[in-house]
């Protein structure tokens, strides 16, 4: 097990090496890597478990924001596979892969930018999100909370599964980069790209919480996972 140093060290030596890599376009990014994608996301497997087991069993009608080929789902739809679910990914390659694993499924896929997609006011029972999130700026997830917050029925859930920066160090180092990254490249402010700018855990849970919720669990392990409940503003 690594030290929070020796991580540290790790991750700018890696931020070197890869410094002439060229950013890639988000949903490019998944299409080129979809042959091996579930076998490269399998380190996540415990996380995926653990996500699923905490789904209340109520919920019958979910939101997957960027469930990509649906690893998320696989558990979720094991437990209860009658649970009707709409999952928005920016990558069609990746939601053909999902429809062609869960073809007997309650399944509506949407290829779209869920900055963008109308989730609809008191729709969901729950709204959740498997290792997403993180390739976007706090100022850009504030929105989107807020709309997951207002697309939720009463006392509904939302469970975020993500990589949460170790320490204010780790966050401010990937965010630097990534600013530095796309001005160098100009890349336009509408374009998303693959860089990874998560955010420690209590920038995370700050952000949440000003949408509206009650942050009710967080299990800070491999991925980590927050139980969030629409509650009163
Ligand atoms: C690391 S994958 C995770 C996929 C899936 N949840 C899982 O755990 O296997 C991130 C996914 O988010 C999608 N994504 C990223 N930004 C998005 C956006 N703005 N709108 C919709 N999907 C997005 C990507 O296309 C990709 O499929």
């Amino acid at each position: 097990m690594k030290t929070q140093k020796e991580y540290l060290q790790g991750l700018r030596q890696w931020l070197c090496d890869t410094a002439d890599v060229p950013l890639e376009e988000m949903a490019s990014f998944f299409d080129n890597r979809l042959s091996d994608y579930e076998e490269r996301m399998s380190v996540w497997e415990k996380s995926y478990k653990l996500f699923a087991q905490l789904i209340p069993s109520e919920c019958q009608k979910i939101l997957d924001l960027g469930c990509g080929t649906g690893l998320e789902l696989d558990r979720i739809w094991k437990k209860n596979p009658d649970i009707e679910v709409t999952g928005v990914d920016l990558c069609q390659g990746m939601l053909e892969k999902l429809v062609e694993k869960h073809s007997d499924k309650r399944f509506t896929p949407v290829c779209q930018d869920y900055f963008k997609y109308d989730f609809g006011n008191e729709q969901w029972d729950a709204v959740i999100s498997f290792e997403s999130f993180h390739h976007f700026l706090p100022e850009r997830k504030k929105g989107l909370y807020s709309k997951i917050y207002s697309s939720l029925r009463t006392d509904g859930v939302f469970v975020l599964g993500d990589y949460i920066a170790c320490c204010d160090e780790e966050e401010e180092l990937l965010r630097t980069v990534y600013l530095e990254r796309r001005k160098q490249s100009d890349i336009p402010d509408d374009c998303f790209v693959h860089f990874d700018i998560p955010l420690n855990m209590e920038h995370e849970k700050d952000l949440i919480e000003e949408a509206g919720f009650a942050v009710e669990k967080i299990l800070d392990e491999d991925a980590a996972i927050i139980v969030c409940r629409k509650g009163g503003k």
